[in-house]
Formats: C-alpha cells, structure tokens, sequence
C-alpha cells in the first residue's frame, strides 16, 4: 500500500526539507519507490537540495500542460521528486479545483507506482497546507527545542486534531545543541500536547545540530556522503520507525479524495 508521510512545522528553518530529502534516499537504498512532492512553493528547494533544476513542476501540472507521471524527476532508480515551481504560489492559494485535480492526479499516479510519498510542506500554519498534510497516512512535526519552534508545532497539532481528528504525532527534534536538555523539553512539551489536545504525539528521533548537514545542502544528502555516520543511524532509525509503525487506515490520499466528494 502506498503510504503518505507529511512533514510540517509551523516554524520554518528547522530542518524539514533536510529530513525529507535524506529520508528520500533512505527508502530508496531500502528499494522502496519514493516520490518525495516539494510542498513549499514560496520558497521551495527540495530540488536545490539535491543540486538539480527542474524543467517541470506542479504547476506545469495544474496549467494542464503535462500529466503529473511526466512531471516528476527521476533522483535515481527508487526515488522521484516532484519540484515546486518556487515564487508562484502555494499550496494555500489553490482553487478548490486545482486542489482536487492535484489530489486526484496524485492519487492515481501514487497508488500505482509509490510505496511513499513524502510531502515537504512549507512553514507556516495555512489553510492549504493543512489539508495537504492531513491527506497523509503518517504526520511527522518538526520542532527546534526552542519555544518559538515548539510552539508553533503545537498550533499545527492543534489545527490539525480539531479540524480533521487526526490524533497520531511523530515528533522530531531537530538542530539540537545539547541532546539530553532537549529531550527534556521536548518530552515537556509532547506531555502538554496531549494534555491539552489529546492527541498521542512520541518523540521520534532527535537530529543534532552538525555544520555538515548544511554543506550536504545543494550537493550529496547527507546520508549518502555519510553513511556509516551516527547522524545516517539516526536518520534510518526514523524511517524504520516509521515503517514498522501502523499507518491509520482510514487517513490516506483517498479517505481525503472521498471526503471533498462528499
Ligand atoms: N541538523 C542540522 N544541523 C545544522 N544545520 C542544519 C541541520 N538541519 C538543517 N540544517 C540547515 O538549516 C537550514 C534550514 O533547513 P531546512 O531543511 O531548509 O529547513 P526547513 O525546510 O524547515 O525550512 C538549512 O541551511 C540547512 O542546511
Ligand atoms: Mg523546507
């Protein structure tokens, strides 16, 4: 089954696009098919990251100009990228219409060909993005161990359980400085959370701060010049996590499709 693994915020710079896209290799290496969509179309750089320019995005989908299997750019045997076409619009600014069309299209192409598709979002707590991101089978929230960062995390839980019931969180924690203060805040910050919003969120994984991750930016991903790396390790223990867990099964591209058709 094809599943789909949203990546949000709130706060933007907290390493989102870093994660998806190392992600993105390790599922391929795991002969997984990817295709990983760039949700940030104000600012997007999904393909930057990997050092590529994309002749095709998902506006030149939405224009009608190509179908969506014809978009996407192949990274290497297991992983696709569909690019954003940067600067236009966002995800937020589509008609019900386009939105539908990119649903439908992305439907059909992705149960077809993809074991995951991961969904890159732009920061910031949109109307259009959360309904992207509540199309996913698995919903990933990125958090500094700052307040300004987890408190945004926490307004896009909040959204997202209110007004589409989703109630399952994996939490990542991202530029750590000091790993074992940040898991204290953040297992502070997910005990509130649950509290207040009765959700279940866990702490997946942290990601240290490494002068590294930003120099893979553009070029290699990280987990491909760094394989044998405790950063790799900590990377691949998300995706497995991810893998081993459950996916809801009435959340999904189609359960969303269904839900706008009825
Ligand atoms: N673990 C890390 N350590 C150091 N810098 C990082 C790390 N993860 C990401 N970065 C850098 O932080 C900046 C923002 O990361 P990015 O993945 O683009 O965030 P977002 O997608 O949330 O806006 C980039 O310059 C990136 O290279
Ligand atoms: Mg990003």
């Amino acid at each position: 089954m094809t599943r789909v693994i949203s990546f949000s915020s709130g706060k933007g710079g907290v390493g989102k696009t870093t994660l998806a896209t190392n992600l993105g290799c390790l599922w391929s290496k795991a002969q997984r098919k990817t295709l990983l969509i760039d949700g940030d179309w104000a600012l997007g750089k999904l393909s930057l990251a990997y050092g590529l320019r994309p002749e095709w995005t998902i506006q030149t989908v939405l224009e009608g100009k190509k179908p969506l299997s014809e978009c996407v750019m192949r990274i290497d045997d297991h992983l696709d990228l569909l690019a954003s076409p940067s600067g236009v619009m966002g995800f937020e600014e589509l008609t019900e219409e386009q939105r539908n069309q990119l649903f439908f299209e992305l439907d059909a192409l992705g149960t077809k060909n993809y074991d995951r598709i991961l969904i890159d979002h732009s920061s910031g707590i949109h109307w259009g993005v959360l309904q992207f991101a509540a199309a996913a089978h698995q919903h990933v929230v990125v958090t500094t161990p700052e307040p300004t960062s987890y408190m945004d995390a926490y307004a896009i839980m909040k959204l997202l359980s209110k007004r589409f019931a989703i109630r399952d969180f994996w939490l990542v924690g991202a530029l750590c400085t000091r790993l074992r203060e940040a898991e204290r805040t953040l297992n502070k910050f997910m005990e509130t959370a649950r509290t207040h919003l009765d959700v279940r969120v866990q702490l997946l994984e942290l990601i240290p701060w490494d002068s590294r991750l930003i120099k893979s930016f553009g070029n290699k991903p990280f987990v491909d010049n760094y394989p044998n790396d405790l950063i790799t390790e900590r990377l691949e223990r998300v995706r497995s996590r991810l893998d081993f867990a459950e996916p809801k099964k009435f959340h999904g591209l189609q359960y969303f499709f269904d839900t706008i058709h009825s």
